[in-house]
């Protein structure tokens, strides 16, 4: 529900005020950020400074299009200015309530050239980052044009270090991330994370990337960054029709990196719920499934004598999810397609026809007659159009049988996806951008939920969308099961704070037979059990997967309690305390109040982290259940070692939390009455 509760305009200029300044600059609600927008010598640019820090300096703004020069802009000829305080609710999310406070600057800026003439820019301004996004309402309704290039430049000032990995790689997002001087930066992907000498923490993304391109970032080797746009076969970045307004930019700007993750800025700038009834068919939850075991090998996705997803398999997972309390059960490699080398053919996929020792419907009245229900999978192999084909009929399908949650996955190499006229396309380009709102509406109508593995970044669509619930788009627990080589430690100290600034990823975890059969660290989870714990709280998303096998669960019931527990829907998040790459502690409250839960997670070293539970509501006493690491654990040598304890505290407490290297820790605080 959208409460608005006050929405005014600043007294500085009437809306609709025409203006014809080379300069206009408006500053966010508390005054902590202050944005100029310029035109000087035949550019268009932007700074950004936060108190008397510059932390853009002045940046090109502007697109490019196809036959025409790049413009040069001589004026700007209106800027309008307004603000806006509101908060609106989430149907499901890390916070419930979202505050959107911003001051709001829109200029019109002239250019010499036929598509920018008037060039649209709107800049919304918040005390934690920026939004800002192009309109060409000037290009005539139904005239088609190519942009050939986002100008648009990030210039920092003084020495960052970054956060990334080189964009285009044939794994698509799956990549470990490398920190390095940000004028390393070749081209990376978003969202990017920087950390300044200044103390500033930055991250540079886009929100509400609707039939536009991705936008990765080219560096310049001094400090420079400039949008790069995943580009059709043809090179053209953005094929549109005019009027039309592009994503927004994004800055975030803070002094920890909590800031970063906390601000929820990129929900902001995203269009309202197109769904205002998914509360009555999608509820979060979490899930397990036949899926692990195929990443070990001790089944396989194809046919045959060890298919994992047979009738009596996927039963018992059914009847575990019962008896634990889980809310869905994923079953992959029950559709035929699978067999031989899949990821080459996935022309070959039906996603109507089940392996012969897979009932659907049989399986789907089982699960419901047991409150739980069946996640089904859509292995595309980035066929797209082998899916697109079959959408309408696989979807109706899961509707029939009461399948009400899809995984989708688009394992390839990241340019190699082929369009209708056998073009090669990138994972994140305009196609695929427009492949996967296609594939979230037409689940939509049928009030079926998406999780989208190998998918375009999230860019908080969510808001939009409510039914996209989850994506990968990194490197997953998946990794833990192949070698090649497994996650260290430090992968998810920096995962909060680079892709989970973009949204809610499907990570799955939980795995507590860290070293499965392995005895090569590389090979095998670089992890306490403790630290597995941890990650339902540290990683948000709205369906989270205990992905081990049942058995391995069953060998620790102690400790799977607290998977058990674990919302995975929030009232409020709060980041306690981090350093990108050594530690995180992040404190979640269930949506609804009462109690409290908190992960922690730290690198490869032992640390002690004395964390205040002033988050705690003032005067209740709460019995806090810790599982921790054992004092002998350690992710090499002992990884499972936990020791799991009850004390009563209260907000006037400290706890010291102990985490073994590569260790972790998680508690509930459970409210007494
Ligand atoms: C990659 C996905 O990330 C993984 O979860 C899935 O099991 C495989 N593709 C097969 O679809
Ligand atoms: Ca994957």
């Amino acid at each position: 529900m959208l409460s608005r509760t006050l929405v005014s305009l600043l007294a500085l200029a009437a809306p609709g005020t025409a203006l014809a300044a080379d300069r206009e600059c408006a500053q966010s609600p508390g005054k902590v950020l202050e944005l100029c927008v310029s035109v000087e010598g035949g550019a268009a640019r932007y700074e950004v400074k936060r108190g008397d820090v510059i932390v853009i300096a002045a940046s090109e703004l502007g697109l490019s299009f196809a036959g025409e020069p790049a413009a040069r802009y001589t004026a700007i000829t209106d800027a309008r200015r307004s603000a806006s305080d509101s908060s609106w609710e989430q149907p499901w999310g890390e916070q419930r309530l979202i505050r959107d406070n911003h001051a709001e600057l829109a200029v019109t800026i002239a250019g010499d050239t036929a598509f920018n003439k008037a060039m649209q820019v709107t800049f919304r301004i918040f005390d934690d980052g920026i939004g800002f996004r192009y309109t060409y309402a000037g290009i005539p309704a139904g005239q088609a044009v190519g942009v050939t290039a986002d100008r648009t430049q990030f210039r920092t000032k003084g020495s960052y270090q970054a956060w990334w990995y080189e964009g285009l790689g044939q794994e698509r997002d799956e990549y470990l991330y490398t920190q390095t001087d940000a004028r390393r930066i070749t081209l990376a992907e978003t969202p990017l994370t920087l950390k300044g000498d200044n103390g500033l923490y930055l991250s540079i993304h886009e929100a509400a990337l609707v039939d536009f391109p991705s936008m990765l970032l080219q560096g310049d080797g001094a400090g420079k960054l400039t949008a790069w746009l995943m580009p059709w076969p043809d090179g053209v970045g953005a094929k549109k029709t005019g009027p039309f307004s592009t994503p927004w930019r994004t800055l975030l700007v803070g002094t920890t990196p909590g800031a970063l993750a906390d601000s929820r800025i990129e929900l902001n700038l995203n269009e309202p719920n197109k769904l205002p009834d998914i509360g009555k068919w999608f509820k979060p939850g979490k899930y397990v499934g036949v899926w692990w075991e195929m990443h070990l090998n001790k089944t396989i996705w194809g046919s045959g004598p060890t298919h994992g997803a047979n009738n009596d398999n996927v039963k018992r997972y059914v009847d575990f999810a019962e008896k634990y309390g889980f809310d869905g059960v994923l079953v992959e490699g029950w559709n035929q397609g699978w067999d031989g080398e899949w990821i080459n053919n996935g022309d070959k996929f039906s996603f109507t026809k089940s392996y012969p020792d897979f009932d659907l419907p049989m399986l789907s009245a089982y699960a419901k007659s047991k409150g739980v229900h069946l996640i089904g999978h859509h292995e595309t192999a980035g066929a797209v159009v082998n899916y697109e084909n079959q959408l309408e009929a696989a979807l109706d399908l899961y509707a029939k049988v009461g399948v009400p949650s899809v995984k989708t996955g688009y394992v390839r190499h990241s340019g190699d996806i082929l369009d209708r006229e056998g073009g090669k396309e990138w994972f994140a380009g305009q196609f695929m951008v427009q492949h996967h709102l296609k594939v979230i509406e037409a689940a939509a109508k049928r009030h079926i939920t998406m999780d989208t593995h190998e998918p375009v970044k999230d860019t908080g669509l969510r808001r939009t969308w409510p039914n996209w619930v989850s994506r990968e788009g990194a490197r997953g627990q998946e990794f833990n099961a192949w070698g090649r080589p497994t996650n260290p430690p430090e992968h998810l100290t920096i995962l909060p704070f680079t892709r989970m600034l973009a949204g809610p990823m499907d990570f799955t975890p939980g795995i507590f037979d860290l070293e499965h059969g392995k005895t090569l660290l590389t090979e095998r989870n670089q992890s306490t059990l403790a630290a597995q714990l941890a990650e339902y709280v540290v990683l948000y998303s709205p369906i989270h997967m205990a992905a081990d096998l049942p058995e391995n669960y069953e060998k620790h019931l102690d400790a799977f309690q607290f998977i058990r527990d674990v919302p995975t829907d929030w009232e409020v998040t709060k980041t306690l305390a981090s350093e990108i790459g050594d530690y995180v502690v992040v404190a979640r409250q269930p949506r609804g109040g009462g109690d409290w839960y908190l992960g922690a997670i730290t690198d490869e070293m032992a640390r002690v982290l004395p964390v205040k539970l002033d988050f705690l509501a003032p005067g209740k006493k709460y019995e806090a259940q810790i599982y921790r690491d054992a004092a002998d654990a350690d992710y090499v040598k002992k990884p499972v070692a936990y020791t799991i304890e009850k004390r009563v505290v209260t907000s006037a407490d400290t706890l010291d939390l102990a985490l073994a290297p590569g260790g972790g820790q998680a508690v509930r605080f459970k409210l007494l009455k």
